[in-house]
């Protein structure tokens, strides 16, 4: 972690730092000049820089004793969260390239222009404080376990000082801190390889994370094997993890605040720890990122951390039913059918919609301890990657007021979502001759009918679904994400629960 903090006025520059300057726009001549001189400024505009998002301009200059390094860097847009979240973290990436140990934001409005939360309530300014904190903590963020250690990237930052007229931001660095460790936890479970990152290995993750959260906080996990699995008739999950020879896992995280408590929330993310397909297997290119396949997992798994952490005054449960989805002599076929715990029976019409069958038993699981509201995550569709495209999260749940709840909750971290709706007349498509349901429907609304196969099994909660097949993992980098894995959406659970 960087040691972060906030102060008005400017440190006393040493030679191992780098100044990064926030200009909302081009150098003007009566505050720029007088400190850094005219020909910088000049040389600036000649460089076109005018204080968009993403421009940057860099020189040193020697003042007195030391050698100073300074990059002027765009920050127009920076009331928009996402911006300012990558604001930061290009400011600490710029950094860990030049090799410094100290990085000075200097956020003052002589130069950078007021800011957008100049004077505004104190949870927007601490906001400001935690989306900047995470920025700065997310630079430095890769996945290198198999990595030589002498090729990995330079890590040479260790303090970052902003420099503001106002040191509000400074009361939100802790939560951003945190937040940011959950985002990267998130990540490193997507990134690790599917061989690594088995239904095990998410349980022993859940496990430890539980075991150090012991002795400060009320938390507790429960892990069912098969067989414990089989006693509670998960059906529609062990059908699932029957082709696999990594045994499954099903795990529930609890936590449970000090003080009072404004309800039950039920996290239940999707565990496909490899999406081969089974039998109705995936081609080459479609099975080449499905390590990715229990992001959901990784986020609720990562998010229980943080809500804990942050003593956020809700209960809350993390719910994973893990397992492969694999071909095997034992591998569940096509035309099979499954029975789910709540005794719906399932025609199976392609193994390849494994996801809702595993989270059907989630669900259900989740219904029984009566939660105020469930919400789940889940890399389900590339039907919703087609209609929003590899950033954007599908929303869907029948109940207005938390669908606008948590959209509200991913605006303010910058979060891309939107809402698709749940019409009961394609329910048609998932209609069966042989069981109550279908696994799959018809090739449009491929996202929508997978979120109604789901609300089968919500059993009368306040339920909201959330497809994140497309932001969590990145084929290019963009704002704070890096290739892989991207933690999305642990930001916003955290925000939702705030
Ligand atoms: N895990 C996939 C969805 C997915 C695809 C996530 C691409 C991320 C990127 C899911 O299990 C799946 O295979 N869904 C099928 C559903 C279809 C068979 C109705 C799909 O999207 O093709
Ligand atoms: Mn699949
Ligand atoms: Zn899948």
């Amino acid at each position: 972690m960087l040691q972060l903090t906030w102060t008005t006025e400017a440190p006393t520059p040493v030679g191992d730092q780098l100044l990064a300057v926030a200009m909302r726009d081009a150098p003007s001549p009566d505050t720029f000049d007088a400190r850094f001189g005219k020909p910088v400024r000049e040389a600036a505009t000649a460089a076109r820089f005018t204080g968009k998002h993403g421009e940057t301009f860099s020189f040193t200059r020697v003042d007195g004793e030391v050698f100073e390094r300074v990059v002027l860097m765009g920050a127009a847009d920076l009331a928009d969260p996402s911006q300012l979240r990558s604001f930061a973290h290009d400011a600490v990436r710029l950094a860990q390239s030049a090799g410094v140990a100290r990085l000075v934001i200097d956020l003052r409005a002589t130069l950078a222009g007021a800011m957008p939360w100049a004077g505004g309530d104190p949870a927007a300014v601490a906001r400001a404080g935690d989306l900047l904190a995470q920025g700065c903590e997310l630079g430095s963020y890769a996945y290198e376990r198999f990595i030589a250690e002498d090729k990995r990237a330079r890590r040479s930052v260790r303090e970052v000082v902003f420099v503001a007229d106002d040191t509000g931001p400074a009361e939100g660095t802790a939560r951003g801190q945190i937040i940011a460790k959950s985002v990267a936890r998130a990540r490193d479970l997507v990134n690790g390889p599917a061989g690594l990152v088995t239904p095990t290995f998410l349980a022993t993750t859940a496990s430890n994370i539980v075991a150090s959260l012991q002795d400060e906080h009320e938390v507790a996990i429960t892990v069912l094997d098969r067989d414990e699995c089989l006693a509670r008739n998960m059906g529609c999950f062990l059908g699932v993890a029957q082709g696999s020879d990594e045994p499954p896992k099903f795990i529930h995280m609890s936590y449970k605040p000090h003080g009072p408590s404004k309800g039950r929330v039920c996290l239940i993310g999707k565990g496909v720890t490899f999406d081969s397909g089974g039998y109705s297997l995936k081609p080459t290119d479609g099975m080449l990122d499905m390590k990715m396949d229990m992001a959901g997992a990784a986020a609720v798994i990562a998010a229980f951390e943080g809500a804990a952490k942050l003593h956020l005054p809700w209960e809350v449960h993390a719910i994973v039913a893990a397992t492969e989805n694999m071909v095997s002599g034992r591998a569940y076929r096509l035309g099979d059918v499954l029975v789910a715990s709540n005794d719906k029976t399932v025609e199976i019409n392609n193994t390849d919609a494994e996801g809702r069958l595993t989270l059907a038993d989630a669900m259900v699981y989740a219904s029984k301890l009566q939660p105020t509201m469930m919400l789940d995550f889940a890399t389900l569709t590339g039907a919703c990657m087609v209609a929003l495209g590899p950033k954007i999260a599908g929303v869907m749940s029948k109940d207005d007021r938390l669908a606008e709840d948590w959209l509200g909750a991913a605006a303010r971290v910058g979060e891309a979502m939107w809402r698709l709706p749940l019409p009961d007349d394609l329910k048609e498509q998932l209609k069966s001759k042989l069981a109550d349901l279908k696994n799959t429907g018809e090739r449009y609304g491929g996202a929508i009918t997978a979120g109604l196969f789901l609300s089968e099994f919500a059993e009368g909660c306040r339920w909201l679904h959330c497809d994140i097949a497309g932001p969590a993992m990145a084929s290019k980098p963009y704002g704070v994400t890096t290739v892989g894995g991207s933690g999305f959406p642990v930001a916003t659970i955290l925000e939702f629960l705030t």
